[in-house]
């Protein structure tokens, strides 16, 4: 399914458009990418990216934040739980992304929420939280809340959800946990990617409470790997349901045509 020309054309010249009269969708501005959501995600909501390792889960979040911040005049916040900000910061210099200097100059904010690097204010031993208390998804909020403020965001990305969803055993806690999360940042309307790992067969939690789910594969195909996008759902869209490739090249990820392999 490929979008209409009228709504090619508005993907094509503006960062926000409305739809049905009433949706805004905000551009990811990732070639191809928004050609399958039918021009963008919608604003406010929260997404689901989830995928295989190495299949460019922390790229694809990134690089909504990078467009969102130099084409979109529209700052955004990457909560890390996994890679230490220097880290993030000096591998997409590989791409040319000046991700140090958005900091600075506050379109972008790097939130270090891994839990080793927390401490338990209750608690005088010095030990980080990941010893003995879990991190709780409200403390999250806040942070996250607090740096929505500060910036004036318009986009966040959290990476990854799955830190935290780990250290409960009970469901409903984390489906509690996570619902509330997307309730309070909906009302800010920042518009959100949750990068998920699917750490057993079940289906984690929040594929039901987000509003889309992207399933990016990563697999080995002859003597080579392969990978792909799909999207599982985006409620209230018209979007495509279709494999595609993907390739990475100097400037980050593209979506490319199915048969034509380049980009839609
Ligand atoms: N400059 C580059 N050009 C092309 N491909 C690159 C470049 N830098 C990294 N990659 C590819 O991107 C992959 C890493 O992508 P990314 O970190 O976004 O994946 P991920 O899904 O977040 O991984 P993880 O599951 O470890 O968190 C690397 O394994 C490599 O194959
Ligand atoms: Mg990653």
């Amino acid at each position: 399914m490929f979008p209409d020309k009228l709504t090619r054309l508005y993907i094509e010249n503006y960062s926000t458009f409305i739809v049905n009269n009433s949706d805004v969708k905000i551009r990811t501005g990732i070639p191809g990418f928004d050609l399958i959501v039918d021009g963008g995600l919608k604003e406010g909501k929260t997404i689901v990216l989830s995928g295989d390792p190495g299949s460019g889960k922390t790229t694809f979040g990134m690089q909504f934040l990078h467009n969102g911040a130099l084409d979109f005049e529209e700052p955004g916040i990457f909560v890390t739980l996994n890679q230490s900000p220097q880290e993030l910061i000096s591998n997409f210099r590989e791409y040319g992304w000046d991700i140090e200097k958005l900091v600075d100059e506050e379109k972008i904010m790097i939130v270090d929420a891994r839990p080793f690097k927390m401490y338990d204010e209750n608690y005088e031993t010095g030990d980080p939280l990941y010893a003995s208390e879990p991190f709780p998804f409200t403390h999250l909020t806040k942070m996250i809340l607090q740096g929505i403020k500060k910036i004036n965001a318009k986009r966040l990305v959290v990476d990854s959800l799955s830190v935290l969803s780990i250290q409960y055993g009970n469901q409903f806690n984390i489906r509690q946990g996570i619902q509330k999360m997307i309730h309070d940042i909906d009302e800010k309307k920042c518009t959100s990617i949750f990068i998920s790992e699917n750490l057993d067969s079940k289906t984690p939690p929040e594929w039901y409470a987000a509003s889309g789910i992207v399933i990016l594969n990563h697999f080995k195909k002859t003597n080579t790997m392969e990978r792909s996008i799909q999207v599982i759902k985006m409620r209230g869209t018209k979007h495509s349901e279709q494999t595609y490739p993907i390739r990475f090249n100097e400037n980050g990820y593209h979506v490319l045509h199915p048969r034509l392999q380049t980009v839609i």
